[in-house]
């Protein structure tokens, strides 16, 4: 059983052993119901929706000033550097680390340039020293984001980084290097960016932290390291389109997933694990395990996102996937096309073995264990769904941020839970207020 629309193709085939025609049946009626809430903006947090018409919100103008304002700081900076945590942070990090050349560092000076690298996202001592210490010798502007404009370990990491470019370039040059991504009106980034004079971008009010990849939170970042923010956006506006469009589980691929997360939630699998065989998607994990985790992880319920990057994480957790406790599924998400290709050489003698596979690409070879896996794990009693998009560009990210947004939404709402706030996030920060002595 599978689902393609634009470029993304959903296949439930490795998860159809383990659930009946009629539990997938049950599930049809809540997960139709979740998407009218979603699409009539019905359902709880109602107000944070913002995200769903972003897209096709996004106007050229604004896009033309994020565009603008990346180039002018390019021009200016040898290091790009984001400061945010959360939904302020893993999305423009997925979306770049997808983009990148992985080695972009090592290759000769004007290549490896600008540089987007991130701060704020841990109040780790020696991450900082060491940073504040390479930056010593660079040219370098900051982004700074924060919706609220309070959280404490972006707040430290710019005062750390304001007053280090503030004894680098002087005071008057300052503000020409720092552009702040906040709200319209409150907070107290907000308050240092206009009294300082900083370019500023708005998070919209009704656009949560990890629903904000197509604002300027995202973008700004994006095309900073050179990506292009138009065919993304289009990606994604070409995805609203389509999942706005459908609402059943035969035709939405962001239904099915939705609704087959849940049916398997229902029969004991609480933990998914999103898995892919491509190391460049490992931030993309990350960012959909914040996604999911942020939204659905409340009121004692929810599935945990867990992430693997395979085959190296075959060496490590593949045992525990195979044999361990049976609460697992998994969601394989593979891209078919890889955009550089490498054949494997032959070699005379022969010693490795290799031969067999001699002139197959690295690809070839890497799908292999894909489909190896996805069958080992699947006849270890793990349901393995497939989500393949045909390659990892601008447009298809786009397309792949948008489909697991709103699969997320209607997930949650299936769950019986309001995606849109994160109230646990709250305990820690009162603990260390009280122990910081707030
Ligand atoms: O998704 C969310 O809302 C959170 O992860 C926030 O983005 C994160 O806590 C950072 O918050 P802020 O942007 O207000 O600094």
């Amino acid at each position: 059983m599978e689902i393609t629309l634009n470029n993304i193709r959903l296949d439930v085939g490795g998860v159809l052993p383990f659930v009946s025609n009629d539990e997938l049946e049950t599930v049809k009626g809540p997960a139709v119901k979740a998407y009218n809430e979603l699409m009539n903006v019905a359902g709880a947090g109602s107000e944070f929706l913002g995200w769903l018409d972003l897209p096709s919100d996004v106007s050229k103008k604004q896009i033309e000033e994020i565009a603008e304002t990346a180039g002018k700081l390019r021009r200016r900076s040898d290091v790009i550097i984001v400061v945010g945590i959360g939904g302020s942070y893993l999305g423009a990090r997925a979306v770049i680390e997808a983009l990148q050349d992985s080695f972009k560092f090592l290759h000769k000076k004007k290549r490896r340039f600008p540089q987007v690298i991130f701060a704020g996202q841990n109040i780790g001592e020696d991450y900082h020293a060491e940073l504040l210490a390479a930056l010593d010798k660079l040219k370098y502007s900051v982004i700074v984001i924060s919706k609220s404009g309070t959280t404490t370990e972006p707040a430290i990491a710019f005062r750390l980084l304001r007053a280090h470019l503030e004894n680098k370039v002087g005071k008057g040059v300052v503000a020409s290097r720092i552009v702040a991504i906040t709200d319209s009106s409150k907070g107290a980034l907000k308050k240092l960016a206009d009294r300082e004079g900083y370019k500023t971008f708005v998070i919209p009010g009704d656009v949560g932290g990890r629903f904000s990849v197509l604002s300027p939170v995202g973008l700004l970042p994006i095309a900073c390291a050179g990506f292009d923010i138009r065919k993304l956006v289009k990606g994604t506006e070409e995805m609203e389109t389509a999942l706005k469009g459908h609402g059943g589980l035969d035709d939405n691929p962001a239904v099915l997933y939705a609704a087959v997360r849940n049916l398997l939630y229902a029969k004991g699998k609480s933990v998914e694990m999103l898995a892919s065989f491509h190391p460049s998607l490992f931030y993309f994990i990350e960012w959909w395990k914040q996604l999911f985790g942020e939204s659905e992880g409340k009121e004692g319920k929810g599935i945990f996102p867990a992430g693997a990057v395979y085959s190296t994480d075959l060496h490590s957790l593949g045992q525990f996937v195979q044999e361990g406790t049976r609460n697992l599924f998994e969601t394989f998400l593979w891209v078919e096309n890889p955009k550089k290709k490498i054949v494997i050489p032959t070699d005379g003698d022969n010693d490795d073995e290799l031969n067999y596979i001699a002139g197959k690409s690295l690809n070839y070879v890497n799908e292999k264990a894909m489909l190896g896996t996805l069958k080992a794990h699947t006849e270890g009693g793990v349901p393995c769904a497939k989500i393949t998009v045909p390659e990892l560009n601008e447009k298809n990210l786009g397309a792949l941020v948008y489909f697991f947004e709103f699969a997320c939404a209607v997930s949650a709402y299936m769950l019986g839970v309001n995606p849109f706030n994160q109230p646990g996030v709250e305990a820690y920060k009162k603990n260390m207020f009280e122990l910081l002595g707030k």
